[in-house]
């Protein structure tokens, strides 16, 4: 019977560029999408860019526009890059929306009128000079537990401890480099214990995998806290009516944005929301997430619906992450890869490919080893299906003018081909993608075993075999065209191509149950090539070695040369005021500083992490140098050099004595 089912991908912060670790979750969703079409299924894919939150309008401040500005442009390179990738949303919508905010604001009335929410005050890490409310990670500090340095304000990636910003040892806003203070103000929480009971009962119900749903019982175990869904201005996001100056926390209104994306939807295709989000819908509602974001998806997200009466999901599918080369991506490594990037090398399909022959139902990460990229795309995309049409196209064409064989030379064959498609769709629906694409294979390598011994490039040479000749590539042709139909979830551009060549779509994957004979197909195009190995080793950067402007210098093997006065001259030393100083995300030697120079400011990137605290530095004045030729480093543009004296004992910046002023001249 014939399925509704709705389907999300997790909604992207608008304030990066797509990266392969998106892509992989909406290949992944994709596919099953449409594998379940291919199924006969009414299946609706929508999605979002999710737009709210702190690091969003910082990020806009810092390049000058609005936060309104900056959403737009990320969403629309964003649904450019996955629609590139093939990704057939039915709706991409933004969280920035009209119906967001009315959605958001009726489910947190509902949930106030129910009772479900409170408020109480909150002390939290304020940063005075910004004039704002710091989240936890935009304050660093050394860990309270065990005094590692450079530790976010939640835990520390030393010793795992967890705790809260103003507990660490001095503490620095990232925002300005300052100390923040404490300051109390009143938040709105939703009181999640409510609805502890609701949530072990479908815990169990099968909306989970059995690793999720044993973590979960961890969650229980610890207890189920009130979350704080308010934040104070300045904030992008929507204002809580009745708290002016506070907002939502981007992480209740962005889970609402599925269903504002698919209200939006819903206008424009006259279907009617209620009868997909009422309790007791008989659509059901699958969800692809990203195993970090368990918690807002299954403990905040149904309790959060159950209370302000909509229906709840059917199914939380959460995988593991993308890796490149077996290494987290990471910009420093040279292992974050972009959508943009993949593109301008490589062919879409072969990433879809390449995932969907690697991914399984559970959390475990997914490797994209460049090595076995190539392999896989030119060993079994191209060598092995692929190679099924080429082989046979030009006999076809070779005189029988375009005309499959009136019948089938190995019905039976063909038989066995048809019948493993139950198989391999049930697989496809329990996201068991490996093993689906692992069993057409298999039939490939059969297909290409048949064509092997029927050798119709011999008969090809005896006129009077001629019809053998089409009969073999007509059975070929049949046996290509039903993997291409079991690859089309995967592959879909691909096998689009593949049912122009042969002139017989496919709707629904039993449409290959007849076999195409007595047909014309047309001229064959090649459906896929191999790829360059050196294309596929270009995805990753070759990574530059730390590039430091003040790191301690190599011990002098030689003498250096004598210089004159002028030469010394040419050297242009200046007094600078450090006026900001922050860590340098992925740099582990490194601190960005923002220095006066009496009459400019220039940012400096200085080797000078492991020697001082940031927020040490702020205030001081140092020896830069202030014509140096700007250095282009991965981080920015270094603009200046500043001095310090180092060896192995340590690093110690020069300064003036008291006094001095920024812009003064040093000779
Ligand atoms: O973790 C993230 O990238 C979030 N932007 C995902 C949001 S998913 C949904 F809840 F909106
Ligand atoms: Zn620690």
């Amino acid at each position: 019977m014939a399925r509704r089912i709705l389907v999300t991908s997790a909604l992207p912060y608008a304030n990066g560029p797509t990266h392969l670790g998106h892509m992989t979750e909406t290949i992944q969703c994709d596919i099953w999408v449409r594998a379940m079409r291919l199924m006969g299924h009414e299946v609706v894919y929508v999605c979002a860019d999710d737009t709210h939150g702190t690091p969003i309008m910082l990020k806009a401040q810092a390049e000058g526009v609005t936060p309104e500005q900056l959403i737009e442009r990320v969403g629309a390179e964003r649904r450019a890059d996955f629609a590139a990738f093939g990704i057939g949303f039915d709706n991409y919508y933004t969280t920035h929306s009209e119906e967001n905010r009315r959605l958001t604001v009726r489910m947190y009335q509902a949930l106030a009128k129910a009772g479900h929410i409170t408020r109480r005050s909150v002390r939290q890490a304020y940063d005075e000079k910004a004039g704002m409310f710091l989240p936890d990670r935009y304050v660093k500090g050394s860990c309270p537990i065990c005094g590692a340095p450079d530790q976010y304000g939640d835990s520390c990636e030393n010793c795992s401890g967890t705790y809260t910003p103003l507990e660490l040892v001095e503490p620095v806003s990232v925002v300005t480099g300052t100390r923040p203070v404490a300051r109390e103000s009143e938040h709105v929480f939703f009181r999640l214990g409510d609805f502890e009971p609701m949530l072990r009962q479908w815990t169990r119900s099968g909306a989970l995998q059995p690793e999720v749903a044993n973590k979960l019982d961890e969650w229980f175990d610890a207890g189920l806290r009130d979350w704080d869904v308010s934040r104070d201005a300045p904030y992008f996001g929507f204002e809580i009516p009745d708290a002016p100056g506070k907002y939502f926390y981007v992480w209740l209104d962005a889970p609402v944005g599925y269903m504002a994306s698919f209200a939006n939807l819903c206008a424009r295709r006259g279907l009617s929301f209620d009868d997909w989000w009422a309790p007791g819908s008989p659509a059901e509602l699958h969800h692809f997430i990203g195993k970090d974001i368990l918690y807002f998806h299954s403990l905040f997200w149904p309790a959060t619906l159950e209370g302000a009466g909509f229906r709840k999901p059917t199914a939380v599918h959460a995988h593991g992450f993308l890796t490149v080369n077996g290494e987290k991506m990471s910009k420093s490594r040279g292992t974050f890869v972009t959508a943009q990037r993949y593109l301008e090398r490589l062919a879409p399909e072969y990433f879809r490919y390449f995932l969907a022959a690697k991914l399984g139902p559970g959390l475990v990460d997914v490797d994209l080893n460049l090595e076995e990229f190539a392999t896989r795309i030119n060993a079994e995309l191209v060598g092995k299906l692929v190679n099924i049409a080429s082989r046979c196209a030009s006999f076809i064409h070779r005189g029988h003018g375009g005309r499959l064989a009136a019948a089938l030379p190995d019905p039976a064959l063909y038989r066995e081909f048809t019948d493993a498609g139950t198989g391999i769709m049930e697989a496809w629906e329990a996201l068991e993608y490996a093993a689906a694409v692992r069993e057409t294979m298999a039939l490939a390598d059969r297909a290409n075993l048949y064509i092997d011994r029927q050798k119709p490039w011999l008969a090809a040479k005896d006129p009077a075999r001629a019809g053998e000749v089409q009969a073999v590539c007509t059975q070929g042709i049949n046996l290509f065209r039903v993997l291409m139909a079991y690859l089309k979830p995967v592959l879909p551009g691909i096998a689009e191509q593949a049912e122009a060549y042969l002139g017989a779509p496919v709707k629904h994957w039993r449409d290959v149950e007849t076999p195409l004979v007595g047909s014309l197909i047309n001229e064959y195009r090649p459906l896929a090539t191999r790829v360059d190995a050196a294309a596929v080793q270009d995805l990753v950067e070759k990574t530059m070695p730390p590039t430091d402007t003040a790191a301690p210098a190599p011990p002098a093997a030689t003498q250096p040369a004598q210089i004159t006065p002028d030469d010394f001259a040419k050297v242009e030393l200046r007094i600078a005021r450090v006026e900001a100083a922050e860590l340098v995300e992925g740099a582990d030697r490194l601190l960005k500083l923002g220095v006066d120079l009496g009459s400019e400011r220039r940012t400096i990137f200085a080797g000078i992490r492991g020697a001082y605290e940031p927020a040490a530095l702020v205030g001081r004045h140092i020896v830069v140098v202030a014509n140096l030729k700007p250095k282009k480093m991965r981080f920015g543009t270094s603009e200046g050099m500043a001095l310090a004296a180092s060896d192995d004992t340590g690093l110690f910046l020069l300064s003036p004595d008291s006094g001095a002023r920024a812009g003064m001249k040093v000779s």
